[in-house]
């Protein structure tokens, strides 16, 4: 589904500010992967997400999604294959629109033909239905602006509006770590129904460790812009957090999973 090869970045090449970003990655992803990328801070992992999403663009290497090159294919082109949902609540929505307001506009984006204004009583229906899901309420707040909405009210929002039109790839960058934990657990278990009910290969960065070994089928660790170990099967299911703490110290913790 998603084939990365060989990518490399360097920032502010040839000067003092030098800085290798991403450093020969190369990374397979089969549909329906649910792939958690876990890092120290300065890793690559939003590199690595950018240049996916065409916000960056690689020195070198391919990226290609179902055979499509779209290494360098331009960020609006890429939509149709990749969604994303960021770290702060307030980038995915607009808040002055309403809750459904969002959602159509979410509904539209990529279409060929607008569906006109207006909100259709099916489109309506389909929006309430999976937010109810969700057990945040949302479903009864339809027409509240988003920007009243909380944190973790507006992330699954975000989550929602992200998988709408089922892009091929679903980026999520750190979407839990501005809440607090309690929300923060809510929202991972809203991406997790998203993620199965749609079946969805998504690509997960997170500094919580617990999340990191609890969600997912593969466990993707990068230190200073390499992937040093994917996980999956037995050896992702037998990870533990004191063990993949330690990992980043010494390799060979790895080693002892499953
Ligand atoms: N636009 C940029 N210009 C210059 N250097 C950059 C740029 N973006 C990232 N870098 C550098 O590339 C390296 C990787 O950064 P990146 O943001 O990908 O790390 P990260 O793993 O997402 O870290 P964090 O956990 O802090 O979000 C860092 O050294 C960073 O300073
Ligand atoms: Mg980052």
């Amino acid at each position: 589904m998603l084939d990365v090869h060989q990518l490399q970045k360097i920032f502010h090449a040839g000067t003092p500010d030098e800085r290798i970003a991403i450093d020969e990655v190369s990374l397979g992803l089969r549909r329906g992967d649910f792939a958690v990328v876990v890092g120290g801070n300065g890793a690559g992992k939003s590199t690595l997400l950018n240049m996916l999403a065409g916000e960056v663009l690689p020195d070198d290497g391919h990226i290609r999604i179902d055979g499509n090159d779209i290494t360098r294919l331009p960020t609006h082109k890429r939509a149709k294959y990749i969604s994303r949902v960021f770290q702060d609540p307030s980038v995915g929505t607009a808040a002055a629109l309403s809750i459904e307001e969002n959602l159509a506009v979410a509904a539209r984006r990529g279409a060929r033909r607008t569906f006109g204004r207006g909100l259709t009583g099916t489109m309506m229906a389909e929006f309430r239905a999976r937010l109810e899901t969700f057990g945040l309420g949302l479903e009864n707040r339809m027409k509240a602006q988003a920007g009243l909405l909380s944190g973790g009210q507006r992330q699954a929002l975000s989550l929602l509006m992200a998988v709408l039109r089922e892009p091929q790839l679903l980026l999520l960058d750190e979407h839990t770590a501005a809440l607090d934990p309690k929300t923060a657990e809510k929202v991972m278990q809203v991406t997790s129904r998203v993620v199965s009910e749609t079946g969805l290969t998504t690509l997960m960065v997170t500094h919580n460790m617990s999340h990191a070994i609890t969600y997912g089928n593969r466990l993707i660790m990068m230190q200073q812009g390499r992937i040093i170990a994917d996980l999956s099967g037995e050896q992702k299911r037998g990870m533990t957090v004191e063990r993949l703490v330690a990992a980043f110290d010494d390799e060979s913790h790895l080693l002892a999973a499953a």
